[in-house]
């Protein structure tokens, strides 16, 4: 039966006298009939709910204007709100991970058929790698292609310093996030695993560990769950189980490099964005942008509708070898050479001019054979 989800989320809400979940969940069914085409269906929910419904019940899902729990001891929410779009979270992903989000996507969207079977579960997914590669991105991409709610959860204030908090927190932010229309993401998880190094005893974290799965075990087969983490060794192994799937990104290949570079330009590009591609290899998605802004802002200061090509170069080999350029014991020139011996494809003399500030006779002479020797 199609719908099945909403429908018991709003027989749920009835029987517990919960206006405000009947209301959301109503108001939900209404918005995704009408994207079906059926508008009459869509009128009449919406209709009655009018009638029905006190007004404060009638915000619009999209809208949840119940705030979010909050830390017995610090005060902190244990979570943050947002409405992701699909313009502001695009996402560059390999073949192989695009293909099993889509297929996460496609299973929340037939996950009426298992629910009405009785063989749900939860839609879940686990996402890792290391950082900076779009993880948090993706999250709030999946979100907006669902249309739902992103409620982030704070890992860190939900690990409260105080014992037996912890649960709690646990406990309130996934009952809030179970009874109403959302996507519950869980960033930064590796901090309930840390907890172990930090100031916790092992038994604390084992209780912290058990109340996470139990509430992982408890969520509705309709709420969404995504985590995210950079230190996915860390995860204990049942919690690791608890995702239905658990997904990978990795550094970008030359291919998304080209594609991220072009995203973060856009309309500024200059071309030659599989010269930059290559120029970027071994780097993050959030470093790449970092330069890309940097080459954007410099076009905009020197008045100009497209980023320098040699600008970005620059910024994007400073980042690739700044073991080299930060290095306090080397001087310039030595730092000069020793980039020309490594890549002079990239350092070109100008390049190397313009990084150091030096004539480009002086960087001819540097890297002249003479330097070369002076370097071995
Ligand atoms: N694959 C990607 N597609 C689009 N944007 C990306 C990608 N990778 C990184 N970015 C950009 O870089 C920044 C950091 O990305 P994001 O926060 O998603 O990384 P992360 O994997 O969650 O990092 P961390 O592990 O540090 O939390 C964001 O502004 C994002 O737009
Ligand atoms: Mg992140």
């Amino acid at each position: 039966m199609q719908h099945l989800p909403e429908i018991l989320k709003i027989i749920e809400g009835g029987v517990k006298n919960n206006a405000t979940q009947v209301a959301s969940y109503a108001s939900l069914l209404a918005d995704k009939l009408e994207s079906e085409g059926l508008q009459r269906d869509a009128g009449s929910i919406r209709k009655k709910l009018n009638s029905v419904a006190s007004p404060a019940d009638l915000t619009p899902h999209a809208i949840d204007s119940t705030p979010l729990p909050v830390d017995r001891d610090s005060r902190l929410t244990l979570g943050d709100l947002t409405l992701p779009i699909l313009e502001n979270s695009q996402v560059q992903l390999n073949d192989q991970v695009k293909e099993k989000v889509n297929e996460f996507l496609e299973f929340i969207k037939q996950s009426h058929l298992l629910t009405s079977a009785g063989v749900g579960i939860t839609p879940s997914m686990l996402i890792y790698g290391p950082p900076g590669c779009g993880k948090t991105q993706l999250a709030n991409n999946i979100a907006a292609h669902l249309q739902l709610p992103l409620i982030t959860a704070r890992c860190d204030t939900l690990v409260s310093s105080f014992l037996g908090a912890t649960a709690k927190n646990l406990r309130s932010l996934f009952d809030h996030a179970a009874s109403r229309p959302c996507v519950l993401f869980l960033d930064e998880f590796d901090a309930f695993a840390k907890a172990r190094d930090d100031h916790h005893e092992l038994g604390e974290l084992k209780r912290v560990v058990v109340s996470l799965l139990q509430n992982i075990d408890s969520l509705p087969e309709d709420t969404i769950l995504l985590a995210a983490t950079n230190h996915e060794e860390l995860l204990d192994a049942a919690v690791w189980r608890r995702f239905a799937y658990r997904i990978k990104i990795p550094l970008p290949n030359p291919e998304l490099r080209k594609g991220l570079i072009e995203q973060f330009l856009g309309e500024f590009q200059n071309g030659g964005l599989a010269t930059l591609a290559d120029v970027a290899k071994g780097m993050n998605g959030a470093v790449i942008k970092q330069a890309c802004q940097a080459a954007i802002r410099k076009a905009i200061i020197s008045g100009q509708d497209n980023i320098d090509n040699d600008y970005l170069t620059i910024k994007l080999a400073q980042d690739q070898y700044t073991n080299i350029i930060d290095d306090q014991k080397m001087t310039d020139e030595e730092k000069v050479v020793r980039l020309k011996n490594l890549n002079a494809k990239l350092f070109t003399i100008s390049r190397l001019s313009a990084m150091f500030g030096m004539s480009t006779g002086k960087i001819s002479k540097l890297t002249s054979t003479r330097g070369k020797l002076n370097e071995q």
